[in-house]
């Protein structure tokens, strides 16, 4: 793991071993689950200083209770989102929109963005998302008793509706998946060149949507404007960019992690299938137990914070994972109840950033689980075969390999 420096205003009693990012093509802490990493982290301060907790030469504070995330994640004069993480990539310095910006400029965009994503669109896609889960799984069924989940349905699955939503064919589906892959949790080498291709291609799809418009959502971007004038070039990339990043993998992940959790969990796999109608409900839960996004703000002022002396420039790490595994949010955080009710968790993020995506995604996650366990009978994870999980921005499960003998 890098050592990064800890700055001299941190106290060295505020400062803890400890990290949501994994070595890139290293499995993480402990047992290869990602999620073990923060069962301690409660017990302790409200906040501390992690010297390994990115992989850009800086450390992070890592706030650990719910309720103060939401403080972070609220006040975006003090926590500011501006990174650039995926153009520093590139050496260069824009933002993924509206990701990557701030209140006022953030709320332009997301206006703009608003109702691509609403519930109304994410219900118009369901007969399209749920006909690709049947043949997919369909398809697994017939071919054997055993699959990588993640190769053969999570991905193939939701990198199919998300290019759809891009208004893309999914002949190149496969490249896609790659590209997602290296650009979370590729190593330093591969991630430049991947960022390189990513861009390339979205500049090449701008440029083909300004030249012959269709009805899609690059089209619209293109065509779109925003107080009075047309978006600027970058502006379009920020956005194509972002979308690609979010969509890409974010579900897959989670689709994984639920089918692993179920896998090993055979009562509750078989009380979802035989009472279906507890899949949405369940949904929430395991989006609460197993979440995949670690949000990280940067300070734009001088702050004392529940007695961490924040210095402007300082990263602040808010982990989905951590917040909602908080004992003083959730009562037994550590219990995986399917039935819990009032679960508030914070999956999708808080504040004016929060997922854009959430609709489309929870519809995904339902109808995989409902469409996977009407077709397949009891499933485990195949016995000598471990599920590679990753930490860092985004969590990710790279195979899971299910045998149903
Ligand atoms: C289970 C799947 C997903 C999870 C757990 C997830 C989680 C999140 C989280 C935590 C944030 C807040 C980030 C921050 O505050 O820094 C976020 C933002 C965002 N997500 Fe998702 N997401 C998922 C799926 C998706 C999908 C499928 C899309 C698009 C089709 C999407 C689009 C976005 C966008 C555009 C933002 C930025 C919103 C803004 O800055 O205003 N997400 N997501």
């Amino acid at each position: 793991m890098a050592t990064n420096p800890v700055p001299d205003h941190v106290p060295p009693e505020m400062v803890r071993d400890f990290s949501l990012f994994t070595s890139p093509g290293m499995p993480p802490t402990p047992n290869g689950d990602p999620h073990a990493a923060v069962a301690c982290v409660h017990a302790g301060l409200a906040i501390f200083y992690s010297p390994y907790n990115t992989r850009d030469g800086l450390g992070t504070w890592v706030v650990t209770r719910a309720k103060d995330q939401r403080r972070v994640l609220q006040d975006a004069e003090t926590f500011s989102s501006h990174r650039s993480i995926f153009a520093s990539a590139l050496g260069e310095n824009w933002p993924m929109i509206p990701l990557e910006l701030d209140p006022p400029a953030h709320g332009v965009f997301r206006s703009l963005l608003n109702p691509l994503l609403s519930p109304r669109r994410a219900m118009a896609l369901e007969p399209t998302v749920r006909k690709r889960a049947i043949a997919l799984i369909d398809r697994i069924a017939a071919s054997g008793t055993s699959c990588d989940v993640m190769k053969d349905f999570a991905f193939p699955f939701t990198v199919n509706i998300f290019l759809r939503f891009l208004g893309l064919s999914d002949d190149r589906l496969d490249i896609f998946v790659g590209w997602g892959h290296d650009l979370l949790h590729g190593d330093d080498v591969k991630r430049p060149v991947v960022a390189r291709t990513v861009l390339a291609f979205i500049d090449e799809l701008a440029a083909m949507r300004r030249k012959e418009p269709v009805d899609d959502f690059m089209t619209f971007i293109v065509q779109a404007e925003v107080e009075g004038r047309p978006l600027t070039d970058e502006e379009v990339r920020g956005i194509g960019v972002l979308l690609f990043v979010a969509g890409l993998d974010t579900v897959a992940a989670a689709i994984g992690f639920d089918l692993a959790y179920l896998a090993r969990n055979l009562k509750d796999q078989e009380l979802l299938r035989s009472e279906p109608n507890r899949i949405v409900i369940a949904a929430e839960e395991l989006l609460r137990a197993y979440p995949t996004v670690q949000m990280i703000r940067v300070a734009t002022k001088d702050i004392d914070f529940e007695g961490a002396p924040i210095r402007k420039g300082d990263y602040v790490s808010c982990a989905t994972m951590i917040a909602n595994r908080d004992p003083a949010e959730f009562e037994c955080p550590n219990t995986i109840d399917l039935a819990r009710e009032d679960n508030r968790h914070a999956a999708f993020g808080y504040g004016p950033h929060r997922c854009l995506g959430s609709h489309l995604a929870r519809r995904e996650i339902v109808i995989g689980l409902e469409e996977w366990l009407a077709r397949i009978p009891a499933f485990r994870i195949k016995e000598g075969t471990a599920p590679i999980t990753y930490g860092g921005h985004v969590f990710g499960i790279e195979n899971l390999i299910l045998d149903w003998s």
